[in-house]
């Protein structure tokens, strides 16, 4: 099979190519236009397999149409995109055009090139924040109602994937709601934890991202965007997902497409997190205090976001190997480390 991943020089990207790499014979091409992608992701994937690299923006619908068919890509796994939620409320316009526009553009190239296979990174922002929180978490049923423009810019992708296949039923997708993915490849080397990729984007806004950066002295201060949510602690709470289990559904997806029909599966462990209780866990993994600005609530941050994964497991046979929340802390802390400045 001959995949294309946009997006493939990011955080997530990356490690969803290092699992193609390492565990499929499928021929790899990775589009990234490096907004916010690593070329040293890319140099540390090219020891695993070799690949190709083409640095395209997707709003260059043309060129991105040739690569489908130059490379007979059999299937599309998505995920360029723009990420930030306070980013979009300020500048909706960039996320309209760079993730629906762009993937609207993507879809229509996948059926002239006769792409069959999507699989598409939507994300669980785009539930509805309600306070009558399910205690089995969130499933696939939730009602659907996004806070921010990003938000929004998945939900209308999604859209247009689920009508799009219905009109072109030899054209099938599989759509990921992400909870909130953390950690950097689980990696030994002389039994210690050395990730050989992670997240890499300065500016990322990312609890885990960000306490590994005060862990490791980079970064002086937390700040806790509100204390008065109707949660136990009163911070956010999060369902984290390791990026390795996150890289793995994705190649279960593309066996899945082979012979089963397109749907949408969350992708999220089933256990809730606050922000405090994630703070405690980098306190004690580094030893040392980490200096936390209680501040107001962002908007668009709802108060709990927690998958129901039943459907992702028992479909797709979905086994999470790191669902552990010290793991996943430690594994984006050593990173930090590696990852020098
Ligand atoms: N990180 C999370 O917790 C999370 C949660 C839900 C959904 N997602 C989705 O997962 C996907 C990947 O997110 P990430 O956290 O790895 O972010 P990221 O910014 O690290 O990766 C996105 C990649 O897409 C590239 N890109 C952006 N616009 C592009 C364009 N127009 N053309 C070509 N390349 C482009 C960037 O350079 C970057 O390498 C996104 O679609 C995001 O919405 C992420």
């Amino acid at each position: 099979m001959n995949v294309l991943i946009t997006g493939g020089a990011g955080y997530i990207g990356s490690h969803v190519a290092k699992r193609l790499l390492e565990s499929t014979e499928f021929e790899l091409t990775i589009i990234d236009n490096l907004s916010n992608g690593s070329l040293k992701s890319l140099e540390v994937l090219k020891t695993i397999r070799d690949f190709e690299f083409i640095e395209l923006d997707l709003c260059e619908k043309k060129r991105v149409e040739m690569v489908l068919k130059d490379h007979k890509i059999d299937a599309i796994i998505h995920l360029g995109a723009s990420v930030e939620v306070l980013e979009s409320i300020k500048n909706p316009l960039k996320y309209y055009t760079n993730n629906t526009i762009n993937t609207i553009n993507l879809i229509e190239s996948a059926l002239s090139a006769k792409v069959e296979k999507f699989l598409f990174s939507s994300s669980a922002i785009v539930y509805e924040d309600r306070e009558d929180f399910p205690p089995e978490g969130m499933d696939e049923e939730y009602p659907l109602n996004p806070l921010s423009p990003y938000g929004a810019s998945k939900l209308m992708s999604e859209q247009v994937l689920v009508d799009v296949a219905k009109a072109h039923p030899s054209f099938k997708y599989v759509i990921f709601r992400y909870f909130n993915v953390a950690g950097a490849d689980i990696n030994y080397e002389d039994n210690r934890l050395r990730p050989r990729i992670g997240q890499s984007s300065k500016n990322a806004t990312h609890l885990i991202k960000i306490a590994s950066e005060c862990a490791t002295k980079k970064r002086e201060k937390l700040e806790i965007y509100g204390d008065d949510f109707p949660t136990d602690d009163g911070t956010g709470v999060r369902d984290y997902i390791h990026v390795d289990d996150v890289a793995d559904a994705h190649i279960k997806a593309l066996e899945y497409l082979k012979t089963k029909n397109s749907d949408i599966f969350n992708l999220g462990y089933g256990e809730g997190y606050s922000v405090k209780s994630v703070v405690e866990v980098f306190k004690n993994m580094a030893s040392r205090e980490i200096k936390v600005d209680i501040v107001p609530r962002r908007c668009g941050d709802p108060a709990k976001l927690v998958a129901n994964s039943k459907k992702i497991r028992d479909k797709m046979g979905w086994i999470p190997k790191y669902d552990n929340l010290e793991l996943i802390c430690k594994s984006a802390y050593e990173w930090e480390k590696l990852n020098g400045e």
